[in-house]
């Protein structure tokens, strides 16, 4: 009696996606070092995580994005899939060593060649490119001249954003100027666990201070140089709730929402830095100059919401600056995907509600949501029902804030394949497709069908 509860799975999905309106964006997201390998053909200089991952002790079991997914040799079967499988949007990163090796000056034309395939592969298939200029792959030759620490990185970032307007920005509508500030700030100029590996609040205020400025920036060269192009930028978060009713952990929750979930977007906004509630922020002044509230001001056509999980937050005092810690969900027994993170799907309900919630919010694309779980691939095939469950439960939140007035147009999940997940290497499988990382070899996942089914009917 298995056919009947597909059939009624099926009805359910095809009725969903209905619910979500006809001009809905579904697709699918990924980053151009997470997948495409290459990582020196063809006149590309070394970013910073070629040689971030090349240090020992970096990256779990030594794993290093050299060849990742190949998709620099693949991308033309991997465009087909997606084709395949009816996915009309595609979101994927530009890489910066790629088209500028140094990071400023002399263009790599064979770095254009590679994008100017990969966008006309997509039209031919009637997929629509959503470019993300940066997604955290920055020169390594910018890196050693001080990176997103040196104000200077403002002005190299315009110089390689004008550059990829002018090279794509006649077929490339959509676009998104930084990938998750936070994260790329955060785990890179504070903690030291991503690339360029660098610690402490004096590489992370100037770094965050200088990543609003450029993404502010960013987006005027592209409605300057591309005025019909839709531009937006993405950001992480995660629902944050307190451990405990008390003050003090009621507090150390304020204090790591406006962290995770507010450094960035609010200057943005015009509302400048979260000070009252992450008073450490003032710091940030020092690296202020004239004209800088003004210039962090940008009027996104859309902001890109990626959401994954929820973190629960108690008073610490042995974390400086923030007093608050991330109680882990391994410790709190809720169900869990293979990167420790709660499988929690109202978090993008609340997220949803919160962002809209700002005044001159424009509408809302959630750029990335998905989960990793411990995949296994047999006879040919993947059955991940946990992973269709958890996008299922996660888009009925996504539904359910639109059904109450909030402007959310498009869902994108993370990500079309299995691929290099950062510090983690490539354990996490998070893709909609298995990639055998020894033969290059794709299978399809239960999910990808699912996904297939929920978009085509
Ligand atoms: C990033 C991706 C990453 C994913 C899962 C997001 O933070 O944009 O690059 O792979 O989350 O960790």
């Amino acid at each position: 009696m298995k056919a009947p509860k597909i059939q009624m799975e099926l009805k359910e999905n095809i009725f969903a996606r209905e619910l979500f309106g006809e001009d809905f964006k579904w697709g699918v997201s990924t980053a151009a070092y997470q997948i495409e390998g290459g990582h020196d053909l063809h006149g590309k200089g070394p970013s910073v995580w070629d040689v971030f991952t090349a240090k020992s002790g970096t990256i779990l079991n030594g794993h290093h994005g050299n060849t990742a997914c190949d998709f620099y040799n693949t991308y033309l079967e991997d465009i087909a899939m997606m084709k395949e499988l009816g996915i009309p949007n595609f979101r994927f990163s530009l890489s910066w060593p790629r088209i500028i090796p140094n990071g400023t000056g002399e263009v790599n034309q064979s770095g254009i060649e590679f994008y100017n395939k990969v966008i006309d592969a997509c039209l031919a298939n009637d997929i629509e490119p959503w470019v993300t200029v940066y997604h955290w792959d920055l020169p390594h030759e910018l890196e050693l001249r001080g990176g997103w620490a040196d104000r200077d990185i403002i002005s190299w970032f315009k110089e390689y954003v004008a550059v990829c307007a002018k090279a794509f920005g006649d077929r490339v509508k959509y676009w998104m100027v930084l990938n998750e500030p936070m994260v790329f700030t955060g785990a890179g100029y504070f903690m030291g666990v991503h690339a360029p590996g660098k610690k402490g609040l004096t590489n992370f205020l100037p770094a965050a201070h200088h990543a609003v400025l450029a993404m502010a920036e960013g987006g005027r060269v592209l409605r300057q140089l591309i005025p019909t192009a839709e531009i937006g930028t993405t950001f992480s978060c995660s629902y944050i709730e307190p451990y405990t009713t008390s003050r003090k952990d009621v507090v150390a929750a304020r204090r790591a929402d406006a962290l995770m979930n507010r450094l960035f977007i609010e200057p943005i906004l015009g509302l400048g830095y979260p000070e009252e509630d992450l008073p450490v922020v003032k710091k940030l002044k020092k690296y202020y100059q004239p004209g800088d509230t003004e210039l962090m001001q940008f009027d996104f056509d859309f902001i890109g919401i990626q959401n994954y999980t929820r973190e629960i937050v108690k008073h610490s005092i042995f974390v400086p600056y923030l007093n608050a810690v991330l109680v882990k969900a391994g410790n709190r027994r809720v169900p869990t995907t293979a990167m420790g993170w709660e499988v929690y799907p109202p978090a993008i309900y609340h997220m949803l509600k919160k962002y809209s919630d700002y005044a001159g919010m424009p509408k809302i694309y959630i750029t990335e949501n998905g989960a990793a779980f411990p995949d296994v691939a047999a006879d040919g095939k993947v059955n991940d029902t946990e992973r269709v469950h958890y996008l299922r439960s996660y888009l009925r939140q996504v539904l359910k804030a639109k059904s109450e007035g909030v402007n959310v147009q498009g869902y994108f999940v993370w990500t079309l394949l299995d691929n290099f997940e950062w510090a983690e290497g490539y354990h996490p499988r998070f893709g909609l497709v298995h990639v055998d990382f020894d033969t290059q070899r794709r299978i399809i996942k239960s999910s990808g069908y699912w996904y297939k089914a929920f978009l085509n009917g």
